[in-house]
């Protein structure tokens, strides 16, 4: 299977090292970008992808199709590739808030006809340790390959297109969100420390530690806070100080705001 990519920023890019990683050949993954820069970088890393100056060349040349350009720039490209025949190839887009509807709609594929996925991964992909949400309609025979291939790329789950949304927000964006609590957690850390190298790596391992005691089926995490926090003692007043500080609802507010903004920027109907 040739799998073509077209966007070359930071997603495109981790989903072509995730696909390396899983064992996929380079010269069976085909890459378009807006500019020869991107197209450069890429192959300054992976010298033996394939490079397709036009969308025209990419489509005649791959049986997948990704798009992982931002979606301010999805009319002009499915309305491009749209004219190229795409019958009997598989569509699959990464772009948040653009809807399967409206994705054949800028594709002019007003039957239907054509085989259309939203998927929503992460940049963990690249490590294959991703979460990729998946959403289409009815039964795409395609999907089982591609399905085998991109679960390679981490942990897939399939979800209605709505809660594909909730999916962007939890996992697409989740890394940054994860990534800012511990960077509080760093700084906390730091403010009493005073030594940012200690602070960095207590941060790690902290994280790391709940990680590793609640992993596999061992202690919830309801367990985990349970047993270090003895009744009366140090870490009881710091997890009451923590519930107190209304943490949960502001991981709420984070969710909400980020969902809404992804309705902001679906396009006007
Ligand atoms: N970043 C994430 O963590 C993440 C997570 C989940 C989903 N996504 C989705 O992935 C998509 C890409 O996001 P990103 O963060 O990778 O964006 P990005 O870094 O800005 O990359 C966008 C890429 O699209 C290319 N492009 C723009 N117009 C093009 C055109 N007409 N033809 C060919 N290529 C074109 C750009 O090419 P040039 O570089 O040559 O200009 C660039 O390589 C978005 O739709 C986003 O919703 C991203």
């Amino acid at each position: 299977m040739n799998i073509g990519v077209i966007g070359l920023g930071h997603m495109g890019r981790a989903f072509i090292e995730g696909l390396v990683n899983s064992g996929v050949r380079q010269a069976d993954i085909t890459v378009n970008a807006r500019t020869i820069q991107s197209v450069q970088a890429v192959k300054d890393e992976f010298p033996a992808l394939q490079v397709a100056f036009s969308k025209r060349d990419l489509v005649s040349r791959a049986d997948m199709i990704v798009i992982a350009v931002k979606p301010q720039n999805a009319a002009e490209v499915l309305g491009e590739i749209g004219r190229y025949g795409l019958k009997g190839k598989l569509i699959v887009s990464f772009m948040a808030g653009i809807s399967l509807s409206d994705i054949r709609s800028m594709l002019g594929d007003e039957s239907g006809s054509l085989s259309v996925v939203r998927m929503m991964p992460n940049l963990a992909i690249a490590k294959l340790n991703g979460v990729i949400g998946v959403c289409y309609e009815g039964d795409i025979p395609a999907m089982d390959k591609a399905g085998a291939l991109f679960r390679r790329l981490g942990y897939m789950i399939r979800v209605s297109e709505e809660r594909l949304d909730v999916i962007t927000v939890c996992a697409g964006s989740g890394p940054a969100f994860a990534a800012y609590l511990m960077q509080q957690y760093r700084e906390a850390c730091l403010r009493l420390l005073g030594d940012a190298a200690q602070s960095e790596e207590l941060m790690r391992r902290m994280f790391e530690n709940a990680l590793d005691m609640t992993a596999d089926g061992g202690m919830t995490l309801e367990a985990l806070i349970d047993k270090i926090s003895t009744k009366g003692g140090v870490t009881e007043a710091g997890v009451t100080a923590l519930k107190c500080s209304g943490i949960g609802s502001s991981m709420d507010y984070c969710f909400s705001s980020a969902l809404r903004r992804i309705t902001e920027l679906k396009p006007a109907k």
